[in-house]
Order: structure tokens, then sequence, then C-alpha cells
């Protein structure tokens, strides 16, 4: 994506980080916004009242924030339920709603967002996060349709478990880390560079005939289980 600009909204995700390198190295423009300090503005997008300015045009949007609040579905308290869902889809909802003007005045635009495996497959204990998921991957495929005929592409990616603080405390251990590899058909968690190429991918012109799609990035672990 040379000669564009690209709202990257959770950039201090490991994830985020590596795809932003991939596309500043390609000259696409970005406007990056994180809850930390160091990117473009400092955003809170569940708590902040309002939000930053946005380019006339975007040619691309990626929503990273996300959360893991694993745990028996009876210790999954309402709050839980709110907060994941605020995070995950209220959130996404609202940059859209912001940003939908913009990736319109664009000749060709993409949405990504960012799943999970387990809103497509049953894993215990992934209740909460696996309901706001699925709300992810139902908003972005109703608006691949809606927004098709204006030239906007509406994404997901769905992971697996990748090495990021994110997933720190499900590999924070030699036994915890081997027992995850081992899960995992081809061998390994996922990188923070195995989803950002994914994420790469759905933004770019390759793509440019793709939209309404999940694509799974799981070592074939959504297949096995
Ligand atoms: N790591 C995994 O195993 C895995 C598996 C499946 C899906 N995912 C998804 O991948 C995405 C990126 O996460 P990551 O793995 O790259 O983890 P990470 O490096 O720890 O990044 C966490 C991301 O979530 C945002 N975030 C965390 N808590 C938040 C809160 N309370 N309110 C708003 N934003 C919050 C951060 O935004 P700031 O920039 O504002 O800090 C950042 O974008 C998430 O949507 C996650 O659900 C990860």
């Amino acid at each position: 994506m040379t000669d564009s600009t690209v709202l990257v909204v959770g950039a201090g995700s490991a994830i985020a980080q590596d795809l932003s390198t991939r596309l500043g190295d390609r000259g696409t423009r970005l406007v990056q916004w994180s809850r930390q300090e160091g990117f473009d503005a400092v955003v809170d997008v569940v708590a902040d009242e309002s939000l930053p300015d946005l380019p006339e045009t975007l040619e691309g949007l990626v929503y990273f924030p996300g959360t893991i609040e694993l745990a028996p579905f009876p210790r999954l308290d309402m709050g839980t339920f709110r907060r994941d869902w605020e995070i995950n889809v209220g959130g996404l909802v609202r940059v859209l709603h912001h940003a939908i003007g913009s990736l319109q005045k664009s000749e060709a635009a993409s949405v990504v967002g960012v799943s999970t495996v387990a809103a497509g497959h049953g894993l215990g204990f992934h209740a909460s996060i696996a309901a706001a998921k699925a709300g992810v991957e139902g908003l972005m495929r109703t608006l691949a349709a809606e927004y098709a005929p204006r030239g906007v592409r509406f994404n997901c990616v769905a992971p697996s478990l990748t090495e990021t603080p994110l997933a720190s405390g499900l590999i924070d251990s030699d036994a915890k880390r081997k027992r995850m590899d081992d899960r995992h058909p081809l061998g390994r968690i996922g990188r923070p560079r195995d989803v950002a190429a994914a994420i790469d991918y759905l933004l770019s012109d390759d793509a440019s005939w793709v939209t309404g799609q999940v694509l799974a990035v799981d070592s074939g672990y959504g297949i096995c289980h």
C-alpha cells in the first residue's frame, strides 16, 4: 500500500508494531493510536469522549484492541463479558463510525479486525472472549456486504495463541510453553510476524477481490480440534 494512509488502532500491540514496520518500510503513511505514549495520538477508544480527527482519505484501518480473560464459565461474570464486548466490539464500532467517511473517500479501502481461533471453534474457558470476537466477525461480515458496492472491504484474521504480552500468562514457564507449542499442528505457537503478514495481505491490493472473510492464522489448530 504505497501512497496510502492506514489507521492503526491499538498501535502498542506487538502484532501492530510488526505490521507498522512492514507498511512504513514500503512508504505507507501511518496514523497510530494507542493508550500508550510514543505514537501519533494517545487514545482510549472505549473511555475517551471523542476521537481525534482523521485524514480526509484512508486506504486502510486495522483494529487491534483486545483481551484474553480465560476462566471456567461460572467465574466469568457479567462485568467481564461487558468489558470484553466494549474493548473488542464497542470500540471497533465507535472507530468505524468515526472513520467510515474517510474510508469511503478512498478508491479502494480495506478494514481488518482481529478475531481469535476460539470464535469459530469450541475451546473451554473462552466463553467471554469467544462471544466478543464472534461479534467482531459478524460485524465485519455484515459491513463487507453493506460496503462492497462502495469499494470498502472488511475481513478478519483469527489467530491461535501468539507470543505477545497479552498471552504471556499462558506461556510463562518452559512447561507451559512446550505444552502450547505441542498443541499446534505445525509444532509452535504464533509469532507476531505470522499474524502481521496475514493482515498485510488483507490490506493489500493482492486481496482486492477478498471481502467478508475470516483468515485463520493458527498453525492448523482450527482444523484439527
Ligand atoms: N496473542 C494472542 O495469543 C492472541 C490470540 C488471538 C487473538 N489475539 C488478538 O490480537 C490482538 C492484538 O493483541 P496482541 O496479542 O498483539 O497483544 P499485545 O501486544 O499485548 O497488545 C494488546 C492490544 O490490546 C490493546 N488493549 C489491551 N487492553 C486494552 C484495554 N483495556 N482497552 C483498550 N485496548 C486495550 C492494546 O492497545 P494499546 O496500544 O492502546 O495499548 C493493544 O492493541 C487483540 O485483539 C487480541 O485479542 C491475540
